[in-house]
């Protein structure tokens, strides 16, 4: 038995994501949060012919906190995206006092659940998570995430591109760590699956990929023109993501590696991440291994060229005060 919870789940992403969900044989329960057309949503979803029993919640009536009683797992896609010209610290006001408050909500209903943060910007929005959580007494960190997926995900599809074999993106594997915004996104393209000898050695192009990979977020911005940003690529990274974390949790697999922005003191590797990036960062996105209690291993990052290391400094420099700024975010009184 395993109940889901989506937090922003008649938006962009909260609808296919909560399809995506839906379509999961492992969740019996889904539980959908808005505090629009959540009811709706649910309604629709609730017809398709899948094991998980859905229930929309708004906010009247402590509505957050029923949509979350008891759940195992929550994924928070709630918030304003960017339009052009924005950047994700933009949304930094607005997001994080949605966030603050659904922490909240979460540390009284369903304090051990594991919690998918995508609601931007993820470098300081899931330190925000962390501090209510700590505030309430429940901070597990070894259950918190900031999903930079996509990033992982944009990394197959944009190399295999480049290589000539677009069909086989999903063949392409990329560890992408840091954060998750321009810069502070640090693809290892060096560690790639397979290797991409070719693109490594030569510099335009593999700058050109890089900064396609940082900047993958804005591409999609810009093509929407005002309509908001990634919605469906993004459902579709996010479900990927809760299926590890589920199949970890309730499916008896252990993970594959992937990558997440977690607190370093999630596990003893953190101190390690701590030599290896020269910084006492409290987050960073970094390899996990994940298990049945949520991260099970944080791995180190390994060899990196050159090149690696100059965008190494670059996120670390811009992550440090993204993350001091959601620390010491301090919710409104309600
Ligand atoms: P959207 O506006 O389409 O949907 C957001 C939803 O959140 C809306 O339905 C809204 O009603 C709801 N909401 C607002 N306040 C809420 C609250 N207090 N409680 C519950 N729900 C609330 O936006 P979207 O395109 O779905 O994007 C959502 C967020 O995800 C944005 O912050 C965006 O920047 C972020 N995002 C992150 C990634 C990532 O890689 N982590 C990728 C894409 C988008
Ligand atoms: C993305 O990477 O697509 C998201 O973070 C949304 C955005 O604002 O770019």
């Amino acid at each position: 038995m395993v109940k889901a919870t989506v937090c922003g789940a008649a938006g962009g992403i909260g609808q296919p994501l909560s399809l995506l969900l839906k379509l999961n044989p492992l969740i019996t329960e889904l539980s959908l949060y808005d505090v629009v057309n959540a009811v709706g949503v649910a309604a629709d979803l609730s017809h398709i012919a899948t094991p998980a029993q859905v229930a929309g919640f708004l906010p009247a009536d402590n509505g957050a906190e029923k949509a979350l009683q008891g759940s195992d797992i929550v994924v928070i896609p709630a918030g304003v995206p960017r339009k052009p010209g924005m950047t994700r610290d933009d949304l930094f006001n607005v997001n994080a006092g949605i966030c603050a408050t659904l922490a909240e909500a979460i540390a009284k209903a369903c304090p051990k659940a594991f919690i998918l943060v995508i609601s931007n910007p993820v470098n300081s929005t899931v330190p925000v998570f962390a501090e209510v959580l700590k505030k309430a007494g429940v901070f597990d960190p070894k259950k918190l995430f900031g999903v930079t997926h996509l990033d992982i995900v944009r990394a197959s599809t944009f190399v295999a591109t480049v290589v000539g074999k677009a069909e086989d993106a999903s063949k392409y594997s990329i560890p992408v760590i840091g954060g998750h915004a321009g810069a502070t996104i640090l693809p290892l393209l060096t560690q790639s699956e397979p290797k991409i000898v070719s693109i490594l050695s030569d510099k335009s192009k593999r700058d050109a990929l890089v900064n396609r990979i940082q900047f993958g977020g804005d591409e999609v911005v810009k093509a929407k023109d005002g309509a908001g940003s990634a919605t469906l690529s993004m459902a579709q990274a996010g479900a990927e993501f809760a299926e590890y974390v589920l199949q970890a949790a309730f499916g008896g697999k252990s993970s594959k590696t992937v990558q997440a922005y977690v607190h370093l003191s999630a596990d003893a590797g953190g101190e390690q991440i701590k030599k290896e990036i020269g910084a006492d960062l409290d987050y960073f996105s970094v390899n996990i291994k994940l298990g049945a209690g949520g991260i099970e291993k944080i791995l180190p990052i390994g060899e990196i060229d050159e090149q690696e290391k100059t965008l190494l400094a670059a996120a670390v420099k811009e992550l440090g005060p993204s993350i001091d700024k959601g620390s010491k975010f301090q919710p409104p009184p309600p």
